[in-house]
């Protein structure tokens, strides 16, 4: 049958605190955010493909249904965006074709996480069947299998699994999810730092190869306690694993000060995530350091870091209600409220 059409949302994310831990298993805090792509799928009787268009790019990009698709085929894509789409089908195998129209207000490559939120509202569009959690592995897959990247489940898991109103500490070990409501007097603002970064691009394997070192030396880093690391004789991995042992303590160290209300506690630890994530383990960049101590200067900012892969994209800082929105350009940052999940509509 044709004509029929399925809309799905699926929301970007940012990540509060807990970064560049999730690939070891480790812990990460994340909130969906009301950003995101809508897509909806059109199915053609008879349709040998699945056509993708994308209201951001002017080429649609055009998926066989058949796709005996290697890894290579898929990688060797244009423009690369389309590599997302193809992943997705392959992934999921869909029975039909048809034409998916794509629309988005994530900024891409800022580090909201718009490749997970195309990848989430792509697969429920195309029929996607099972649970959050079992969408967002498959949306991993997908993702991995579409650049090569070894990332972790933080962005679909956080894009699948939202909930209005709260943060959620995620555990990437068991995949289990703890909500932890958000202050009502809090803003979450991200700013972009303009530096754009794709994650296949950077050294975001290299660190991972790093964690892999560590852990032979130490064992599982999500269960090292800190100061564990310091019988790693290199002193490169060393300091990498230094960090992923403490911010898997800040994270519960965060979760812990937002319940008490301790907002200056939070803060705190975000920008020591943001001091170890640039010191330790040296994802971030000039851009990003000075747009964070840039931000903490004003009043009613309890701390700021960048958020996301690094190298590039976005800060994120946690404020007193109205402390930054008013003082900073219009287009160059989001106010962020936690967001449901990925859906239906
Ligand atoms: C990217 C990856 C995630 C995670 C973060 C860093 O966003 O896709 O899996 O590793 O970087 O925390």
């Amino acid at each position: 049958m044709s004509g029929e059409i399925r809309r799905a949302f699926a929301p970007g994310r940012v990540n509060l605190i807990g970064e560049h831990t999730d690939y070891t298993g480790g812990l990460c805090l994340p909130m969906a955010i009301g950003l995101g792509t809508t897509a909806s799928f059109e199915r053609l009787l008879g349709s040998p493909e699945v056509l993708v268009r994308s209201r951001l790019y002017r080429e649609p990009v055009r998926v066989g249904l058949d796709l005996s698709a290697t890894t290579e085929a898929i990688r060797a894509i244009e423009p690369p965006w389309g590599r997302y789409a193809a992943a997705v089908v392959a992934t999921l195998g869909p029975k039909e074709g048809g034409v998916v129209e794509v629309e988005s207000d994530l900024p891409v490559g800022a580090g909201l996480s718009s490749s997970a939120s195309f990848e989430l509202a792509l697969s429920l569009a195309l029929g996607f069947e099972g649970d959050a959690l079992s969408l967002a592995k498959s949306c991993q897959a997908a993702e991995q299998l579409a650049f090569g990247s070894p990332t972790g489940i933080l962005d679909q898991a956080s894009s699948a699994l939202g909930r209005a109103g709260f943060a959620m500490r995620l555990d990437c070990h068991d995949l289990s999810v703890r909500y932890v409501p958000l202050p009502e007097e809090v803003d979450i603002v991200v700013v972009d730092s303009g530096e754009t970064r794709a994650v296949a691009e950077t050294a975001y394997e290299e660190r991972r190869l790093q964690c892999l070192a560590a852990e032979e030396a130490i064992g599982p880093l999500r269960q090292a306690a800190p100061g564990d690391e310091k019988s790693i004789k290199d002193p490169l991995i060393a300091r990498r694993a230094r960090h992923v042992v403490s911010e898997n303590a800040r994270v519960d160290a965060f979760a812990e000060a937002l319940a008490g209300g301790d907002l200056a506690e939070a803060g705190r630890l975000m920008d020591e995530s943001h001091a170890s994530l640039a010191g330790d383990y040296e994802v971030s960049t000039p851009t990003l350091d000075e747009l964070a101590s840039h931000l903490r200067r004003f009043e009613g900012v309890f701390g700021a870091r960048l958020t996301g892969a690094g190298f590039g994209g976005c800060v994120v800082a946690l404020t007193r209600s109205g402390a930054l929105s008013t003082r900073l350009a219009r287009n160059d940052h989001w106010v962020v409220g936690p967001a449901a999940g990925a859906r239906l509509l």
